[in-house]
């Protein structure tokens, strides 16, 4: 199953950032998945893996309408190349709601909606440091730098947070996503 996301994901991205956050969004959800629910890890990790393989092909960012398709327009891609399942899906299309209007409803659906932005916050962490290394990072700088509103301005904290209302408090969401992305540093380049 993977070795085919993989082959999706070097077919319809290709911006280097968004291609590196797609294999960190998978570490994370991967390492969420063994905790809330091991027995579908694998799903996890492929909706983390995939939720942005539209984003090459959208102006989502200046444009309303393709902002709205985000994720709608990935479970499309999906669909024709017959990878997935409802449930990976669901879960894509819901990282969205914020512009879609597609509610996260599962355990997977709300996970994936912290997952997304904390790897971001996390990279710029790292790059902080002068060695601009994951290794350098620690579980107490990125609970201090949520409370910096100023650094990484856009990173969405409501969203990050929001891993507590799954029962996760958010240190530990940050030590186990911290550690997810350290065990791909060579991946991430960081
Ligand atoms: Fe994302």
């Amino acid at each position: 199953m993977r070795d085919q996301a993989v082959k999706l994901v070097d077919k319809y991205l290709q911006s280097e950032h968004l291609i590196k956050h797609s294999y960190a969004v998978e570490a994370v959800m991967k390492a969420l998945g063994e905790k809330l629910e091991p027995q579908k890890t694998d799903e996890w990790a492929m909706a983390g893996l995939l939720h942005d393989l539209d984003s090459d092909l959208l102006d989502y960012k200046n444009n309303a309408e393709e902002s709205r398709l985000h994720g709608i327009k990935t479970v499309e891609i999906l669909k024709n190349e017959n990878f997935g399942n409802e449930y990976i899906y669901q879960a894509i299309k819901a990282h969205n709601e914020d512009e879609n209007g597609i509610k996260r409803e599962s355990v997977m659906d709300k996970a994936i909606y912290a997952a997304d932005p904390i790897t971001g916050f996390i990279t710029a962490i790292a790059l902080v440091y002068p060695d601009k290394k994951l290794a350098s990072v620690k579980v107490k700088s990125v609970t201090k730098r949520m409370k910096e509103m100023k650094f990484a301005a856009g990173a969405n904290r409501d969203a990050m947070r929001s891993i507590e209302d799954l029962g996760i408090p958010f240190a530990e969401f940050a030590k186990l996503s911290l550690e997810a992305m350290q065990g791909i540093s060579d991946t991430l380049g960081l």
